[in-house]
């Protein structure tokens, strides 16, 4: 740890003594996060980012941030403090970088507080050498450049991070009494003891508040860092039909009252079903007062179109019954001309409303279809648009080369499939489509896959039993086919007995992009690329469509050697992809997320029968403060049983349209579950695709996210077809499923706590598993993994 600014002035306790500090009691907490979902500090003032991060979450305690690149920041804004007057001699907050990370922290000061007008200069330390773990940070104030006025301190930003698509942390940010080295911090200022000549890490030359425009002085009577405060961005399919939340974390749905609800592009398209249909989405409680004006956002409609808008406040926070106010889209004078333009409405043409305390915005009363753009609280008393923060690269760019074939070539080539029927492939043997949603249709020789659901997979086999391929182990998968290459290919690995009866069934396949190993009519893929026992192969597989474009496949083989000149991508680390429990007489209970209202009722039919388990939670629910899942899972984590992922909202991850898409569910999953359980006591590499959706994108996103080339991609091997069941006449059936899913050798289980008839039939469940001599573990340990706590 380096402050290399306050080096120069040599040790800590003759700086102090230069100085006199005025009394000083107490500390003053800047953000403990515990009102972030609100868009302020402590102090009731606005912090942010303004969108500049890749994401970003705040939860009690601490803000949790990726850095998407230089011009990537953090800022905590206040009413002009007076540090030196008061008392305060440092700023302090716990943060966590990388290892051997830095990054800039400025100071933005007045001239003098009593007469703010918005203007403020900027004031610089490089802070460096971090430890990788949470550590607390002590910034005297005190030889920073440009020699500010410490008695008049309006704002704190983080930004210049060393390392942008890693995750940062800031926590706790405070002005503490006297020095920060005093007797009341002493222990919790970090050693400096590894000093760097300060010439070498200072960069405060390389800093200009030019690059960082949207916090530049503003001069209104808006503190100056107010940023939009963003109520959806229509980023998640899944998390607002599925989960039923907003960007803020709050409960946004239309009770099924509308026909369709479809998020595509940051848009929604709300189709009414009739005049009963209607949609909202909750603040919490918000104060808006002297920060926000109104609501802004795009709209798309036909003409002639109008619907009504509905605010609602509480008279006090946490009360049920909102007041509200209604305008037509008549009285707020807005019409609509089949193009999209942005719309807007100003707080106070809601006469009576409370803007200290806004609950809700609630839409009714449709005579037709609308989009909805990005909806947002603008800052200040003007409108404004709302800017989508760039996403980062869609792909990992591939990297090719020429690689020499690196096992001895087949001699031969294997024609598998030229798709001269419909029934059988070229070996003989059977090809065909999961059911339930793929349009399979056959010309000359051809076949065209058409499918809207990344779930389906298509097969294509080279035997009923276990394939040999260990002969073309040094050969090349060569699929000729045109149209959309959004799919992945896999290859399937049979079990030990070699027996289709027996789970599991396959025992695991690997999946490699299309789009990364061909051209727009020809793939590659080297045998060797698949990692997966070769003694034991099925057959080929087409699955994970990403795209509703439809692809004509006209030859799959193997073939010994590459068109000449052809150039490969590397293989990218893709996870373990497990069904069943690998040590010996081993039995997993691995349970998804479910309904809270049966989460306690679960956990006390584990805690009596007393056996380990995995959680596969959800991450937007675990930040949700009103379920008590958090909680819950805390003390289950302390009762020894695995917490582990299961995305940020649910969505089929392979499904998503591109790998920014993932990642985002990846990066806030991964920040929940660190918000959640703190940093460094959950860190899980055990991930439950959401409906067993697999593919080769979000396996290698899922390798990538955790910085893990063998994350486990949790499957099952027994299914207590809740799904189908639990709602059904024949709950019971639940039972059926389990028992043969059992005989035939399940030994890793799914179910979700959903459904009262599946909740009450988990005390069966565990008796039988019981009953079959096995022993009853987590999912690590029954993987046999060596970072698993021991039985
Ligand atoms: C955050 O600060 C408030 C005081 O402003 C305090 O009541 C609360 O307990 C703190 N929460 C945490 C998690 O530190
Ligand atoms: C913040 O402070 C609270 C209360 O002192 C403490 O429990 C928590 O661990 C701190 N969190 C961080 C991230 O600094
Ligand atoms: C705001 O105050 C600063 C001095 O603190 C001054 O330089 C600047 O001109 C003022 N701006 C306005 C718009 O009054
Ligand atoms: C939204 O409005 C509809 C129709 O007026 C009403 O039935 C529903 O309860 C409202 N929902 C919320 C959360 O305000
Ligand atoms: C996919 O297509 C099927 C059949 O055409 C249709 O029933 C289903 O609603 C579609 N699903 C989606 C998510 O578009
Ligand atoms: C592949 O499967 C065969 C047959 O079950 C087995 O003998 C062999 O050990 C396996 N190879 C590896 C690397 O696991
Ligand atoms: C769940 O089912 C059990 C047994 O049928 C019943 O006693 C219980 O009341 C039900 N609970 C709920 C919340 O429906």
């Amino acid at each position: 740890m380096l402050l290399d600014r306050h080096l120069v002035t040599g040790l800590v306790g003759l700086w102090s003594a230069s100085k006199t500090y005025a009394a000083c009691s107490s500390n003053l907490l800047i953000d403990n996060f515990t009102t972030w979902i609100n868009g302020v500090n402590n102090l009731d003032w606005p912090n942010g980012d303004d969108g500049s991060m890749t994401a970003i979450a705040g939860s009690a305690g601490q803000v949790v941030f990726i850095p998407k690149d230089e011009n990537s920041y953090f800022y905590e804004s206040f009413e002009c403090q007076q540090p030196v007057t008061n008392g305060y001699g440092a700023i302090q907050f716990t943060l966590q970088g990388p290892a051997g990370g830095s990054f800039a922290f400025e100071l933005q000061t007045t001239e003098r507080c009593n007469n703010y007008n918005g203007s403020y200069g900027s004031s610089y330390n490089i802070v460096s050498d971090l430890t990788g773990q949470r550590q607390t940070v002590t910034l005297p104030l005190e030889g920073f450049d440009n020699d500010p006025n410490y008695d008049a301190v309006v704002g704190l930003v983080w930004s210049t991070f060393s390392q942008n698509g890693v995750q940062w942390s800031v926590g706790n940010i405070t002005f503490v009494c006297g020095s920060g080295s005093g007797s009341q911090v002493t222990t919790t200022v970090p050693t400096r003891s590894t000093v760097l000549p300060a010439t070498t890490t200072r960069r405060s030359t390389v800093l200009s508040t030019a690059t960082r425009s949207t916090i530049s002085p503003v001069v209104t009577s808006q503190p100056a860092t107010c940023s939009n405060l963003l109520i959806d961005d229509w980023e998640s399919q899944s998390r607002l039909t599925f989960l039923g939340y907003n960007a803020m974390g709050q409960a946004s749905s239309d009770d099924r009252t509308m026909s369709s609800i479809i998020v595509s592009g940051r848009r929604v398209m709300l189709n009414p079903k009739d005049a009963d249909s209607y949609f909202y989405s909750q603040f919490g409680c918000l104060n808006a007062a002297n920060r926000y004006g109104g609501i802004s956002f795009r709209i798309r409609a036909a003409r002639g179109t109008s619907f009504a808008v509905t605010l609602g406040y509480a008279q006090t926070c946490g009360a049920t019954n909102d007041q509200t106010v209604t305008l037509t889209t008549a009285q707020l004078k807005w019409t609509f001309d089949g193009t999209e333009r942005l719309y807007s409405f100003p707080f106070s043409a809601f006469t009576g409303v409370d803007t200290t305390k806004l609950t809700v915005i609630n839409f009714s009363n449709f005579n037709a279809a609308a989009v909805f753009g990005p909806m947002f609280f603008y800052c200040g008393s003007t409108a404004s648009e709302y800017t989508i923060p760039s996403t980062s690269p869609t792909s990992p760019p591939v990297t090719r080369s020429t690689t020499a074939a690196p096992a001895p070539a087949p001699a031969k080539v294997l024609v598998i499939d030229s798709f001269a029927s419909s029934g059988t492939n070229a070996l003989g043997e059977w090809h065909g489509a999961d059911e339930g949603g793929m349009t399979l249709t056959f010309g000359n020789n051809v076949m065209t896959i058409r499918t809207n659901d990344s779930d389906l997979a298509w097969y294509t086999q080279l035997t009923n039993q276990c394939a040999d391929l260990r002969s073309y182990a040094g050969g090349y998968l060569h699929i000729a086919y045109s149209g959309s290459n959004k799919f992945s290919v896999a290859l399937q690995q049979h079990n030990v007995q070699c027996n289709p009866d027996i789970k599991p069934y396959p025992e695991t396949w690997d999946s490699l992009e299309a789009a990364r190993y061909g051209t727009a009519t020809d793939i590659y893929m080297p045998l060797n690329h698949f990692n997966v026992n070769l003694t034991r192969a099925i057959g080929f597989a087409l699955k994970g469509f990403y795209s509703t474009e439809p692809t004509t496949f006209s030859k799959i083989e193997i073939v010994p050697s590459l068109p000449s000149g052809w150039k490969l991508p590397t293989k990218l680390a893709s996870g373990n992809l497990v069904f069943a429990c690998t040590r010996p007489n081993s039995f997993a209970f691995a349970i998804d997320d479910g309904d809270p209202k049966y989460a306690q009722r679960v956990m006390d039919i584990i805690n009596q029968a007393d056996i380990p388990v995995t959680f596969f939670t959800v991450g937007l629910p675990l930040l949700d403060k009103s379920n008590g899942l958090a909680d819950m899972y805390k003390e289950m984590a302390a009762r020894g049983h695995q917490i582990a992922l299961h995305s940020y909202t649910h969505p089929k991850m392979e499904g998503l349209p591109d790998t920014a898409a993932i990642d985002w569910e990846y990066n806030n999953d991964i920040g929940a579950v660190r918000q959640v359980f703190g940093d460094g006591i959950i860190h899980t590499n055990y991930f439950r695709p959401p409906f067993g959706t697999e593919g080769a994108r979000m396996r290698q996103r899922l390798a990538a996210a955790l910085q893990d080339a063998n994350p486990y991609i949790v499957q099952w091997s027994i299914d207590v077809e809740d799904w189908i069941w639990a709602e059904s006449d024949t709950p019971v059936k639940q039972l059926d499923a389990f028992k043969r899913d059992l005989a035939m050798g399940g030994n890793l289980l799914v179910m979700h706590y959903l459904y009262n008839s599946t909740v009450e039939l988990l005390p069966e469940f565990i008796r039988l598993a019981r009953a079959t001599g096995k022993t009853l573990m987590r999912v690590d340990q029954c993987m046999g993994d060596p970072k698993a706590p021991p039985l």
